[in-house]
């Protein structure tokens, strides 16, 4: 029977160019086209963000009408978080899941082709959205009734985007957990599976969980639009408060859904530049669990100011404090898995680095906002902005640069220009930080966040932040050259690109990562 098939039957007849992604069911196209996807995204949403710094460069309104000013700190925040990077996170968990627990594709190949397809019609209803009668939503991300319930037509589109970015997002988790629960390598037992594929194992059941709670809040939020109901009318005896319960009962685990996967990409990168194991797997992938699971019960430090009672305030502040001890864990393991490392710096090395310093940054301020008085003050302040920035670009998103450095020459067989990545780097890095360290002092003095003018003792800060934006936005235009280069004219990347380093090679280690790997460096080649 072998001998018949002595050529590849499939190969001939397997669709090529365009057709080729259409159809392809091979998780490795699936990943490629997640990240390309991703970045798009990246850009359209950086295209948002830049209109909102250009507008806030000096007060007074200059160059949109506020109701677009809207629309676009709405559309900003959800392109960035649904388009730009979840879709990055998923493009690593295709490429890299399969190759790191030894499955040959994912469980599921034709939902996964699914599961990518249904994005870019969801991306196109969500900037299509712009397009509607009477303009795009314009609630912000977090799409806060009743204010939603009186929007014109381009909130139902961005409603019906969400429906679809959810579903991909459910049949996708579906995938990997299956693929890590049923299709792992003889011998390769949970507790020695790289940490990628724990926080993504744990990611997955996140999502599974959170994402029909937002498909119901904003399911109610159509049918109060156009069915007579009043889930959030407060004209028709509905709570807009409601609204804000069932929303951050996804938003908040939505944070480590966007967090946890860039935990696990830190977490390979950092102990292969390090030339050492992870220090404490074990803690890292109990920590993570505990991470997750808080993230259940703290939804409502989102809303101190709605008027709760203050033994809810004070429960849901500790409840929030808590979870800087499973962070923290994690913290103090990668600088321990760096400690006393051969460390090397190539340029996801510094990304993972520049994760280290300026996520833990906003974790701190995230602290800071936890504290109820405190909140009180800076609620809805460019302090909380500044916040989440640190947590969702410095965080996710250098996590994703490295992630990208890291993998890519297995990816493509080519190295990227070496020089050049640290350029992207250091810009990024410097930029980042012009942009988004004055807006805690923006916040700090009360400037409101989602206005498009504002009085004139915040010039100063908003002028810094803005030309930071735009030197972090072109530097992202210099990664992509950084990345067409090394597709079209890279070096062929040798079978280890990171010398000795490579973080595949610890899934060779008979045991898992010794948990006590002070004085353990493996053989450097
Ligand atoms: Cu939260």
């Amino acid at each position: 029977m072998e001998a018949a098939h002595a050529h590849d039957d499939s190969h001939d007849h397997a669709p090529s160019g365009l057709m080729r992604y259409v159809t392809t069911t091979n998780h490795k196209d699936i990943g490629t086209m997640y990240l390309w996807f991703s970045f798009t995204m990246f850009l359209v949403g950086g295209v948002m963000a830049l209109t909102i710094r250009a507008e806030l460069f000096q007060p007074g309104l200059q160059l949109v009408r506020p109701e677009f000013f809207n629309t676009m700190t709405t559309l900003h925040g959800l392109v960035m978080v649904f388009g730009a990077i979840m879709p990055a996170f998923v493009g690593f968990a295709n490429w890299q899941i399969p190759l790191m627990i030894g499955a040959p594709d994912m469980a599921f190949p034709r939902m996964n082709n699914w599961s990518f397809w249904l994005l870019p019609p969801a991306a196109i209803l969500l900037v299509g959205s712009l397009f509607a009668p009477g303009g795009g939503p314009g609630a912000g991300w977090t799409l806060y009734a009743p204010l939603t319930v009186q929007q014109g037509m381009g909130m139902d589109l961005t409603i019906f985007a969400i429906h679809i970015l959810g579903m991909s997002s459910i049949m996708g988790s579906i995938n990997i957990v299956t693929t890590i629960l049923n299709m792992r390598a003889p011998g390769m037992t949970l507790m020695k599976m790289p940490l990628f594929v724990w926080t993504w194992l744990i990611t997955a059941y996140l999502l599974i969980a959170v994402m029909p709670v937002l498909a119901g809040a904003v399911t109610m939020t159509l049918t109060d639009r156009h069915f007579g109901t009043h889930f959030f009318n407060p004209a028709g005896g509905g709570d807009p408060v409601m609204f804000q319960h069932i929303f951050w009962f996804f938003g908040h685990p939505e944070v480590y859904i966007i967090a946890i996967p860039a935990f696990g990409v830190v977490s390979q990168v950092l102990p292969a530049f390090s030339r050492k194991p992870l220090f404490g797997y074990p803690s890292m992938v109990y920590a993570t669990a505990s991470i997750a699971i808080l993230s259940f019960l703290v939804w409502a430090h989102h809303m101190y100011t709605v008027g709760m009672p203050v033994e809810a305030q004070l429960y849901y502040m500790f409840a929030t404090m808590l979870i800087a001890v499973p962070t923290g864990v994690k913290v103090f393991n990668w600088v321990a898995t760096m400690w006393k490392g051969s460390l090397t710096f190539e340029t996801p090395m510094l990304f993972a680095i520049g994760f280290l310093f300026l996520f833990t940054l906003g974790g701190f301020t995230g602290l800071v906002l936890s504290v109820v008085p405190v909140d009180v003050q800076l609620h809805d302040t460019y302090y909380v902005v500044a916040h989440f920035h640190y947590v969702m670009v410095a965080g996710a998103l250098f996590s994703a640069f490295a992630g990208v450095y890291f993998w890519l020459p297995k990816w493509i067989g080519k190295m990227y220009d070496e020089k050049l990545g640290k350029i992207h780097f250091w810009l990024s890095i410097v930029f980042f930080n012009v942009a988004f360290f004055p807006q805690h002092f923006l916040g700090l003095a009360g400037m409101p966040r989602r206005i498009p003018d504002y009085s004139l003792q915040f010039v100063d800060f908003n002028m810094i932040s803005s030309i930071g934006a735009f030197g972090f936005g072109l530097s992202q235009v210099f990664f992509l050259y950084v990345l067409l280069k090394a597709i079209k004219y890279g070096e062929k990347a040798p079978q280890r690109p990171w010398e000795g380093a490579d973080t595949l090679e610890w899934t060779h280690l008979p045991s898992p990562a010794p948990y006590h790997s002070f004085e353990k460096a493996p053989q450097v080649k």
